[in-house]
C-alpha cells in the first residue's frame, strides 16, 4: 500500500493514498465523507487535491445534505447554470443522468460530453467539483479526466513561452449551441440566460495558487478562440493544444461503481462524460460545485 508522506505533515491528518493511474488521480481509502471530518484531515485532502488534481473516495453513502456539508468544507458552493436540473429541495445539487421522477426527467442527460473544465465560462470559474455516483450503469458512462499540468509540461519550451502570453475566449452560448446540435431535445437558450453568461477571457496558462505548478487552461467545450490570434491560425493552435492535452498518456478513464465520489480541481484537469445504453440502464449522479473567487483567480495568474 502506498501512503504518501505529505499527508503526515499535520498530526492526526494521515490519509491512506493510492495512485489511480499513471496519468493522474489518487484514491483516498478509509474516509467516510458522510461523518464529520476533522479539520486536519480536510487540510490533508486539500493538499492531496493540490498534488494530484483528482481524488476518488469509494463506498460512500451521501444524503444530499451530507454531500453539501462535506463540499462546503472546501469553499462556497455555487448553483449551476442548468437550473432545471437542480435537486428538488437542495438547489446546490446538480442532478446528472437519465433519471426520472413522476415520469419527468430530473437529471441533465447530456452534460459534459465535450472535454471541459467546469464553469470556465465564468469570470471566476469553479475551483472544484464533487461528483457522487448514486446509481451507475454496469457498462459505459465512464468519465474521462485529462491532466492539464502534464499537458503543459510536455509542450516544447518555445510553445510554453508562446502559450504563456495568450488568452482564450470562453463562451457558454457557443457551448450550449453545440450541445443542442448534438441533443435537439435541449430547450433553446433564452436571451435572459445568454445575457447572464457573456463571453469571458482567460489566460491559456494558470497556476495552482498553493504549489505554483502551471497548467494549460483551455478546453474544447468552452474555449472558442484565441484573443491575440483571430482567424484560422488561432483556431488551429487551439485545436492542436486541445488534441495534445487529451493524448492517451495524460488521460484517466474512471469506470464508476455505486458510491464512488470523485473530487477534482478544475484548474488541474479537464473532464468529459461518455455515453451508455440509456434504454437499458439508469444513471444518477449528484454534483456539487465549489465556486471560485476574484482572490483565488488572481492567485492563479502566472507572473
Ligand atoms: C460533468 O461534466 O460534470 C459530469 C461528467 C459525467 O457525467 O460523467
Amino acid at each position: 500500500m502506498t501512503v504518501l508522506a505529505h499527508a503526515a505533515v499535520h498530526p492526526g491528518s494521515v490519509l491512506d493514498l493510492h495512485p489511480l493511474s499513471s496519468a493522474l488521480g489518487t484514491e483516498v481509502v478509509g474516509l467516510d465523507l458522510s461523518k464529520p471530518v476533522a479539520e486536519p484531515l480536510i487540510e490533508a485532502v486539500r493538499m492531496a487535491l493540490d498534488e494530484s488534481g483528482l481524488l476518488l473516495f469509494r463506498g460512500q453513502r451521501l444524503k444530499a445534505d451530507a454531500q453539501v456539508a462535506i463540499s462546503r468544507r472546501f469553499g462556497r458552493l455555487q448553483e449551476v447554470a442548468q437550473k432545471q436540473y437542480q435537486l428538488k429541495g437542495q438547489p446546490l445539487i446538480y442532478v446528472i443522468g437519465n433519471v426520472e421522477e413522476d415520469g419527468r426527467p430530473i437529471g441533465d442527460p447530456s452534460v459534459g460530453r465535450l472535454w471541459h473544465s467546469d464553469q470556465s465560462f465564468l469570470p471566476h470559474p469553479a475551483i472544484g467539483s464533487l461528483l457522487y455516483g448514486v446509481q451507475c450503469p454496469p457498462e459505459g458512462a465512464a468519465t474521462l479526466f485529462a491532466n492539464m499540468y502534464a499537458a503543459y509540461e510536455a509542450l516544447p519550451p518555445q510553445m510554453r513561452t508562446l502559450v504563456g502570453r495568450l488568452h482564450a475566449v470562453h463562451s457558454f452560448s457557443e457551448y450550449y449551441e453545440e450541445l443542442r446540435h448534438r441533443d435537439p431535445t435541449q430547450p433553446a437558450l433564452t436571451q435572459e440566460r445568454r445575457a447572464l453568461y457573456p463571453d469571458v477571457i482567460h489566460p491559456l496558462v494558470r497556476q495552482n495558487p498553493q504549489t505554483g505548478r502551471k497548467a494549460l487552461y483551455i478546453n474544447p467545450g468552452y474555449a472558442v478562440s484565441i484573443q491575440e490570434m483571430p482567424g484560422t491560425t488561432g483556431a488551429r493552435l487551439l485545436r492542436d493544444l486541445c488534441d495534445h492535452a487529451t493524448r492517451e498518456e495524460f488521460v484517466y478513464a474512471h469506470r464508476w461503481q455505486d458510491g464512488d465520489v470523485l473530487f477534482w480541481d478544475n484548474l488541474a484537469v479537464n473532464h468529459k462524460g461518455t455515453s451508455f445504453d440509456s434504454a437499458r440502464y439508469v444513471r444518477r449522479m449528484h454534483r456539487t460545485t465549489v465556486a471560485g473567487s476574484a482572490a483565488i483567480y488572481a492567485a492563479s495568474m502566472v507572473g
